[in-house]
């Protein structure tokens, strides 16, 4: 049975919401942990947080994924995406699209830094993998901030 457009409105959004509080709070959780570890551990602490990131991967993949395909179904029934002449009138139309952009950057970074925590669990001594978990950890941080920018627009779509 196909649910009328209110219901789907109702069902994507909880969806998108339940999706998006998951993402953000396991990323922030994760973040904090892996620098608990480095503060203790130093240079120690890189195996014990790349299997971390490892073992919850199901986990952050699962809720990013849902967020971003929940997301991009919710724009586009409430007419965000599909509608030319409306998204450039409105200036909802313009945040979605921003989302829609944000979300793909966001994707990019996530796998960029997966890539780079690979690198570093994987360099041969400590010292050698320094200016890569440098960046690792800038990215690290800069996904949490896209993250909450993106939840920042949606509340800002809400009420329109
Ligand atoms: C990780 C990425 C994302 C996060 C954390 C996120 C977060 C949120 C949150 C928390 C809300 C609810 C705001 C509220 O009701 O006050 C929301 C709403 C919304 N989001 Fe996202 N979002 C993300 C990605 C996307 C993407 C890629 C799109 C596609 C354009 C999108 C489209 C929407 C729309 C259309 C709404 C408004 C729903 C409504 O009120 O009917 N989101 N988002």
């Amino acid at each position: 049975m196909i649910p009328d457009p209110f219901t789907a409105l109702i069902i994507l959004k909880v969806v998108h919401v339940i999706s998006a509080a998951l993402w953000i709070g396991s990323i922030v959780s994760l973040s904090l942990a892996v620098r608990f570890l480095r503060n203790i551990l130093g240079s120690n602490s890189v195996k014990v947080s790349a299997e971390l990131g490892r073992r919850l991967r199901p986990l952050t993949r699962a809720s990013l994924y849902s967020t971003l395909a929940s997301g991009l179904l919710l724009a586009t029934q409430r007419g965000f995406l599909t509608d030319l002449s409306a998204l450039l009138q409105q200036g909802s139309a313009t945040i979605a699209l921003a989302k829609a952009l944000l979300g793909l950057t966001l994707l990019l970074m996530v796998n960029y830094h997966s890539a780079l925590g690979e690198k570093v669990a994987r360099a041969l001594g400590p010292e050698s993998a320094t200016a890569t978990r440098r960046r690792l950890i800038y990215v690290g941080w800069s996904t949490v901030g896209v993250s909450v920018a993106l939840a920042v627009l949606g509340t800002m779509l809400r009420f329109r």
